[in-house]
């Protein structure tokens, strides 16, 4: 707007600056502060919007940098390439780059939308009580005895996002003051870092991937975490870490629970891809039934975006499980209603509709077995592209060791490319990654994956 523009009405922030000028008794007062405020509040309305009238200044509210996942899915949708591959995007895709409902979800979704008795009341602050009972199933095993003790505390949640957000305002608030540190892998979902910062949660790292062999470095994770301080807190990606696709060998889970024991360390599990790795749910799930089975009392973030494909829905669980003992259900009942009173303050009740899609499939023994198939359509076709690509870069003897294609599990694999080569295959072949050289193996289908393995093999020889 030019300087010629109306005057703006005046605002509640332009009173603010200038208390006086709303009373009718400052009309005739003549103090010095009143006629420079008077002054501020004329050269506002001459000038129009050119002053600026806000309290959230530059200083105040910095402009952020862009989310660096969204600012590559914009690039790539500018791309006008016909060539171009996404392999940023966090979501599944079928073999023709298209995502994919599950054909179990279609199922309940229409039952749902048939269901007469449907109606779009609150659900209860903890959620959908048939959804929680069955994803806690789901995450211990039905015949888990930390369920069957009472020992297990449930809320639904927005995703997996919304359960590791509660999980870190909980720990924030109640843990004994200093707060305790919580240590995260080096590197994780990036999101991490923002949701503990953002509740006050002191981070640090525990090594994780090793860039020399591309698998886990569990001698750097066991020896950072053993010189933790006492009642630190861990977060462990359940499986099919993201973003390295790498995860413990059960000899190596053990290995991390003996730590955590001879530490006291508090262990923080977050469960975004059960089913989606291997395609077997309990295979998926065996750290976290093993830390349980072993006896410690530990929190999990439970998502249901990616093993139902409900993305946008939001259906997601906290746990709490206490560990065995006397007081289990009097701990349990107790954090369960702090927990309520966090749930209320933050979003006041969960959102029903995909909870209730994966509700009616986890409870329906028919529709549950049709999920089971449809996990092992995605994780199936996913393990399929890892080979395909390997055999390519096998083919054309591509420099370097590539075992970790198919040794990596889950939706995403660490290529271990530079950034300079990240940049180079977007620049010269339009193939879209995340600059640590992480790729979503669901971008990848029988159309593009020799186009990639060629695009890759460019890059890493003429570095
Ligand atoms: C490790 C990890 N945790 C949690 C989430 C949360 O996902 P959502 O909020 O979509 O369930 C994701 C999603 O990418 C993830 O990768």
């Amino acid at each position: 707007m030019s300087s010629s523009s109306p005057p703006k009405p005046s605002s509640s922030s332009s009173l603010r600056s200038s208390p006086s000028s709303s009373s009718s008794n400052s009309v005739h007062s003549s103090s010095p502060s009143h006629t420079a405020a008077r002054l501020t509040q004329i050269q506002r309305h001459t000038m129009g919007s050119s002053v600026a009238d806000t309290i959230f200044t530059e200083d105040v509210v910095p402009q952020a940098p862009e989310d660096p996942l969204f600012g590559l899915m914009a690039a790539y949708r500018k791309d006008t390439s016909d060539k171009k591959v996404d392999l940023g995007i966090g979501a599944y895709r079928d073999n023709n780059a298209k995502p994919w409902v599950l054909p179990v979800v279609k199922k309940a979704d229409d039952l749902l939308r048939n269901d007469p008795n449907l109606n779009h009341e609150y659900l209860p602050i903890a959620g959908l009580a048939e959804f929680t009972a069955a994803a806690q199933k789901l995450i211990l095993g039905s015949d888990s005895p930390a369920i069957k003790e009472g020992r297990v505390t449930s809320l639904q949640t927005v995703s997996g996002t919304g359960a590791v957000h509660l999980g870190g305002l909980f720990l924030s608030k109640f843990l004994p003051k200093p707060t305790p540190t919580i240590y995260l892998s080096s590197p994780t979902w990036a999101n991490h870092n923002q949701i503990f910062t953002n509740v006050h949660l002191p981070i640090a790292n525990y090594p994780y991937f090793s860039a020399k062999t591309k698998g886990l470095d569990c001698q750097g994770l066991l020896s950072t975490l053993s010189s933790a301080k006492e009642g630190s807190i861990v977060l462990l990606h359940a499986c099919a870490h993201n973003p390295t696709g790498v995860d413990p060998a059960p000899e190596e889970w053990k290995q991390i629970a003996q730590v955590v024991r001879e530490r006291n360390l508090f262990p923080f599990f977050d469960c975004a891809y059960q089913g989606f790795a291997s395609g077997n749910l309990a295979q998926d799930n065996w750290a976290i039934r093993y830390f349980v089975e072993q006896g410690f009392e530990l929190i999990i973030a439970q998502s249901f975006a990616k093993n139902f494909g409900l993305y946008g829905e939001r259906a997601g669980a906290f746990h709490f499980v206490a560990g065995p003992g006397d007081k289990a259900q009097d701990i349990t009942k107790r954090v369960a209603s702090q927990l309520a009173i966090l749930q209320r303050s933050e979003i006041s009740n969960p959102p029903a509709y995909g909870a209730r899609i994966a509700s009616l499939v986890l409870n329906d023994p028919a529709l549950f077995a049709e999920w089971e198939e449809d996990l092992k359509t995605m994780s199936g076709r996913i393990i399929q592209q890892r080979k395909a690509l390997k055999a390519e870069l096998d083919r054309l003897g591509t420099p370097g060791n590539w075992e970790h294609i198919t040794s990596q599990i889950g939706m995403f694999s660490f290529t271990g490319i530079t950034e300079k080569q990240v940049l180079a295959i977007r620049e010269k072949w339009h193939v879209y990654m995340t600059k640590n050289g992480r790729i979503s193996m669901a971008g990848l289908n029988t159309h593009n994956v020799k186009y990639f393995a060629e695009a890759l093999d460019d890059v890493v020889r003429h570095d």
